[in-house]
Order: C-alpha cells, then structure tokens, then sequence
C-alpha cells in the first residue's frame, strides 16, 4: 500500500478517521480469580489495538512468577509475565507496584488488614505509578480498573483518562449491589427485622430468594468488604464505561435494565475460546500435572473438585464430602489449597484417607484447572461456583454439583441451577452430609439426570461460543465499546 499524503493524514486526523492505538492500564484487584480475567482481558484488548499497561502489584507478581518457575511447561524467569506475549506481536507492557505491605506478610490471615490497605495505602501507590505512567513516551489515555477500586475514579478524573470499571461476575450480582438501596428501602438488607420474601423489585429481575443473594447482601454491613461494594457501587456512577466478563443472551433482561442507566458491555468471556492453553503464566500457586493420572482413567469417570482461591470452608463439610467421595465410587481429582480451613487448621482430612482412596482419586493443593477440566476423562464438576470457575465448566461442557461459600458465589449458584439447569446443589441445609454429597454425584455423572444436564451445558456452550463468533453479541460489543472509548478519548484530550 502507498504512502497517504501528509495533507490527507492531517485532515483524517483532524475528522478522527486515525488516530494512534488507545493505550489503557489495566489495574486488577490483587487476589486469583481477578487476576485471571484481567490477563485474558489485556490479551483480548491488545488483540482489538490497544496498547496496554498492565499494572500489578509486588506480591501477586512475585507470586505468579514463583510458581512458573516451579511449573514445567512455562519458561522460567522473573520479568514480564507477559513475555511470550509480547513476541506474539501483542504491545501489553508490564509494571509492579507495591499494595504498601511486605511480601512476607500473609493477606489471607489477615484479611481485613489487607482490605483497608488496599483502599488507605495501595490507592497512593496507584497514583504514583498511573502519574507515572501518563507522562511517560506513549501517553495513556484509559485507566481500565476492576469495580471493587473505589479509587479509580477521582485517578482517572485528576490524570484526564477514560475511567473503564471491569466486573469480573455477572450481571446479576452487579445489579443487586447497584440496586442495594432498593434492597435496604424494602427491608431485605441492613434491617433488624429483615424480610424473607422473596424479592420482584430490581429492575430486569424477575426474582430472586433472599438466599440467593451475595454473601454481603445477607449480612449486616460491618465488614471492610461491605464499606468497600458499597462506595464502589457510588463511585460507579462516576465511570465511562463498565465492561463485563459475561454474555448478553445469558442476562438479557437484567443486561438490558442495567443499560438504562450506564454504559454496560457483556464482552465475556474473556478466557479464551475452548479454554486453549495461554501463553501467559497466572497461577498464583504451583501447578501439579494431572494429566497423567487423567489419562489413565476412562473417559467420563472422573470428579474434579475446587473451591477457588479464595473462600474458606469447614473441617465437618471437608470430612462428609472426603466420605460421600467414597460412597459413589466415582474417580476424583480434589483440590485442596493447604488453607482451605484456615492456616492454622491444615489437618483436616479422615485419618488414612489417601490409603482408602487407593489409586481412585489424587488429591492436590492446586492445579491448571482449565487443562483438567477439558479432559475427555471429567464427567462432574463440585464447584464453589466463583464465576471463573462456572465459566470454564461450561466451555468444558462440564455439569456442575454446587456448593458456594462466601460472596457472589450464591447468586452465581441460582443462575446455574435454577436458570441454566446446567448443575444441582450439594444440600439444602447448611450442613453437608455425606449420604446428600454421593446421591448428588450419582445424578449429575451418571444415569438419564446426567444426560439431561449435558444436552444443557451443551446449550449454554453453544452461547458463548456464538457470543465470541463474528458478529456475535460479545464481539459486536467489543467491536461497539472500542469505538465509543475512542470517541471519548478523542473528546477529553
Ligand atoms: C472469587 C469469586 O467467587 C468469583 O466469582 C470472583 O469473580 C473472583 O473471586 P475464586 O474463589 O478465585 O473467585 O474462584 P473463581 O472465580 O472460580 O476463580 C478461580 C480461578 O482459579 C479459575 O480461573 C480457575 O481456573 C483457577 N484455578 C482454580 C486454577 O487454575 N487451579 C486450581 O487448582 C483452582
């Protein structure tokens, strides 16, 4: 192609037919299961044109490149973990900053600490680097920063940038928080006397128990969680743009509801199609290879079980699920992070539990799930049901047994179960037992039940594979809100 003459370039320039690639900072909250959608959505932005600065803090960076290191498929290192990346052609730069606490200090165990950090001290920091940032060579236009910072806005407003907020769950749990006055107006939240009805008033909603709601929305708001979701859902209304690790065709109503009042764009999901191997290294622990195990079984026969990164449960539900494991007789792949009671509770399995497991099941602090859970050898997924999780599940084509714990998790539980009826809940009462926990997997891994939720994951699948398709929602979205944040920065700047 020739040259465009000078005078053209101008006035293209000046009509805004060209302009040079946006280039966004991505800043995602520093735990696992933010961390993931925010790599696959600099991936997926760098693939659409923008330059991206992703921003991540010192612990989770050294975290990350700890475990690569000790995971064989990746090359070991300790710079950018977008390396690899990079060679591809993708322009995704990378820069640590510090959450203001020493490496060695353990955020999970102290946890409200950590969260008033982030919100008191971390928040500095981030000014610090974005100033930094905007007046480096290639000057920053976009600050793309997940919901729960409640500091983003005032950053963006005080460097002139595009203020992009990214919720990484789906739009039904960022309706209820964006409508939680509705919820407190009516008596469903923060009230002594709270109503137990069922709920028909949030907008694109047409109901919901009030067990469904988000762990923070059944309780009273005294934690530094419930300070945090609530100003983030005022400063939301500051932001430009909110875009959405989630499909259009599986939220219409509460989608379209929400697009009455902001600009709202479902451009999930974000892990890439068929969940192929990224060349982007992300867990936060060490990865064990399963693979070998899995293919010594036969195809449909295993169980994975995870419960995230993040939530806690209890020694009682760990032993009914260790014997209800038994009592199906299914194979079983289990991940068990060493604190999923507590740091200090780590022994928390039935005595000689891995001599009665014989060669049935291998049980491992962590793991990749994607590459598990695309093994022709997985038939059943018991799952916290974090949002990730559910996600990948589908693009696996894996029926879920649900079990949420703490956040959204019970929300994104309603939406599995009593919506999609991709999955079933592991007990009704709040204690688990483990006669519930083997009929539960006889019914989703085998006999005309387990079909049944196949055909519909199938579905399901089929959705976000055409939401990703040309011209389907999410990429029309995309293709939409790229447009639109280059208008807006042509506007501000
Ligand atoms: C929590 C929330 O529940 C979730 O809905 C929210 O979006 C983020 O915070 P988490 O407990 O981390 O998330 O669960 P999930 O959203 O499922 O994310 C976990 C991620 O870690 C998944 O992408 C999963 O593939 C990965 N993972 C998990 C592994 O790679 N290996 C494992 O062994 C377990």
């Amino acid at each position: 192609m020739g040259e465009i003459h000078p005078k053209i370039l101008s006035s293209l320039k000046e009509m805004g037919e060209i302009h040079p690639k946006p280039h966004a900072i991505l800043l995602p909250y520093p735990l696992q299961g933010h961390v993931i959608p925010f790599i696959h959505l600099a991936t997926k932005l760098a693939s659409n044109g923008f330059i991206i600065s992703f921003v991540i803090t010192e612990a989770v960076h050294h975290q990350i490149t700890k475990s690569r290191n000790q995971t064989n498929h990746y090359k070991e290192g300790g710079g950018s973990i977008f390396a690899e990346a990079r060679k591809s052609g993708l322009d995704i730069r990378y820069a640590i900053v510090s959450d203001g606490f020493p490496l060695g200090f353990d955020r999970s165990l102290n946890h409200d600490q950590f969260f008033e950090g982030i919100v008191h001290v971390f928040s500095a920091h981030v000014d610090e680097i974005v100033g930094k940032l905007v007046h480096s060579d290639t000057p920053v236009n976009c600050l793309v920063s997940d919901t729960f910072y409640v500091f983003a806005s005032p950053i963006a407003k005080k460097y002139n940038l595009v203020n992009i907020s990214f919720w990484t769950e789906p739009a039904l749990v960022f309706t209820l928080y964006y409508h939680m006055d509705l919820l407190r107006i009516n008596g469903h939240y923060d009230n002594c006397d709270k109503r137990e009805d069922i709920i028909t008033y949030i907008p694109g909603v047409e109901s919901i128990k009030p067990t469904d709601l988000t762990s923070y929305l059944q309780t009273d708001p005294t934690t530094v969680v419930h300070r945090l979701i609530t100003k983030a859902f005022v400063a939301i209304r500051n932001s430009d743009f909110v875009i959405s690790n989630t499909i259009d065709e599986l939220e219409p109503q509460i989608i379209s509801a929400l697009q009455e009042n902001i600009s709202f764009y479902s451009i999930g999901p974000t892990v890439p199609t068929g969940l192929t191997k990224s060349s982007v290294p992300m867990s936060m622990w060490s990865e064990s290879d399963c693979s070998q195990w899995l293919d010594t079984k036969p195809k449909g026969s295993v169980l994975y079980i995870s419960f995230g990164s993040y939530a806690h449960t209890s020694k009682h539900d760990i032993v009914e699920i260790a014997h209800g494991l038994l009592l199906s007789e299914v194979n079983f792949v289990w991940v068990l992070r060493p604190d999923i009671v507590s740091s200090e509770e780590t022994d928390y399995l039935p005595t000689g539990y891995d001599q009665l497991i014989e060669c049935r099941g291998t049980i491992v602090p962590w793991c990749s799930q994607t590459a598990v859970l695309s093994h022709p050898a997985i038939e059943g997924f018991l799952t916290h049901c974090g949002w990730n999780s559910i996600l990948e599940s589908i693009w696996s084509s894996v029926p879920m047994i649900c079990y949420p714990l703490l956040t959204d998790q019970f929300t994104n539980r309603k939406l599995v179960v009593d919506d999609w009826k991709i999955g079933v809940n592991l007990h009704n009462e709040r204690r688990v037992t483990r006669e519930e926990v083997a009929e539960n997997i006889r019914c989703v891994m085998s006999g005309k039940s387990s079909d049944r939720f196949k055909q519909e994951i199938k579905k399901v699948k089929k959705t976000l594979e055409n939401a990703l398709a040309m011209g389907g929602s999410s990429q029309k979205n995309l293709e939409q809100f790229t447009r639109y944040v280059k208008k807006k920065i042509r506007k501000i700047q």
